[in-house]
C-alpha cells in the first residue's frame, strides 16, 4: 500500500530507534525507556506529529520488536499521519537505511531524527524542513560549542587547542532532499554517526540552522535527569500559557 497524505504535508521523518542504549545502563532498548511515564519514542513521535509539514513517520524499531512498537505508538499518531514501523539494523546508519527504504512515494523532503532526542520541539522540525524547502539540499541544526576543545594524543597529552568559534555541536532532525539522502546512502562505504556526514562525502554542501536546547541527546543517566527537568519546565510553561500546546 502506498497511501499518501498530502493534507498533512510532504515531509517524511525517519526515526532510528533500534539502539540498545547500553550507556544508559541495564534495561529496555533506549527508545523504549520512560521519561515522565512515557517512552522516549512516544515523546518523539508525538512531537513529530505536531509539526504541520510531517505526513509520514518511519520508525526503525529494535530487532524483533516492530509489532510491539507499532501497537504502542498507535495512540500517539494524529489523524492522517502515515506511521510505518520497520526493524532496524546493526548500526544507526543501517537502521536509517532500513527506514529510508520504507518511505512511500510522494515525500520529496526527508528528515532523519534520533529517537534519543525525544524532546526536540515541533518548531525545530519545521525550521529544518523549511530550509530544505527553501532550496538547501541538506540541513542540520547546530548549537555553539561552549566548552574549550582540545585534541589529545595517545599518551594523554594535549596536542592542540581548537578555535571553538568555528565549531558547532550537531543535533537532529537533519533534513535532506530525498534524492540527495538516497544517493548518499547508496554510496555509503563505512558507518558514520550522522547522515549529513554521508551527504558531505558525495560533495553536497550542508546548511546550518539554529538548534534547540531541548533537542539534547539522551545517552547517559544524567541526560535522563536533565530531560526530566526540561519536560517539567515545558509542562509548567504550557499550563501558564494562554493557549494550549502539544505535548
Ligand atoms: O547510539 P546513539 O546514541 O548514537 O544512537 C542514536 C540513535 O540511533 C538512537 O535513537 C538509537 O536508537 C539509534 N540507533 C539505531 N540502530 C542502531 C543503533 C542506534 O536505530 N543499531
Amino acid at each position: 500500500m502506498t497511501a499518501q497524505h498530502p493534507m498533512r504535508g510532504d515531509v517524511a521523518v525517519l526515526v532510528p530507534a533500534a539502539g540498545l542504549g547500553t550507556r544508559l545502563g541495564p534495561g529496555a532498548p533506549k527508545a523504549l525507556r520512560e521519561l515522565g511515564g512515557v517512552s522516549l519514542l512516544s515523546h518523539t513521535v508525538r512531537r513529530l506529529g505536531s509539526a504541520g509539514p510531517v505526513g509520514c513517520v518511519v520508525v526503525a524499531a529494535p530487532v524483533g520488536q516492530a509489532d510491539a512498537v507499532r501497537a504502542a505508538l498507535v495512540a500517539d499518531v494524529p489523524a492522517g499521519l502515515d506511521l510505518r514501523v520497520v526493524e532496524g539494523g546493526e548500526t544507526r546508519q543501517d537502521s536509517v537505511a532500513c527506514a529510508l527504504a520504507a518511505v512511500p512515494p510522494g515525500y520529496p523532503i526527508i528528515l532523519v531524527h534520533d529517537a534519543a532526542r525525544a524532546l526536540a520541539p515541533p518548531d525545530l522540525v519545521e525550521r529544518v524542513a523549511a530550509a530544505v524547502r527553501d532550496g538547501h539540499d541538506a540541513v542540520i541544526p547546530v548549537l555553539p560549542v561552549v566548552d574549550t576543545i582540545k585534541r589529545v594524543d595517545e599518551s594523554g597529552h594535549v596536542s592542540a587547542t581548537i578555535d571553538r568559534s568555528t565549531l558547532r555541536a550537531v543535533q537532529t532532525p537533519q533534513g535532506f532532499r530525498r534524492e540527495v539522502l538516497e544517493a548518499a546512502h547508496r554510496s555509503a562505504e563505512d558507518s558514520l554517526t550522522d547522515d549529513a556526514g554521508l551527504v558531505e562525502r558525495i560533495g553536497v554542501r550542508v546548511f546550518c540552522v539554529p538548534g534547540a536546547e531541548a533537542a539534547m541527546k539522551i545517552t547517559r543517566p544524567a541526560d535522563l535527569a536533565t530531560a526530566e527537568r526540561l519536560l517539567r519546565a515545558s509542562s509548567s510553561d504550557a499550563c501558564g500559557a494562554e493557549s494550549g500546546s502539544n505535548a
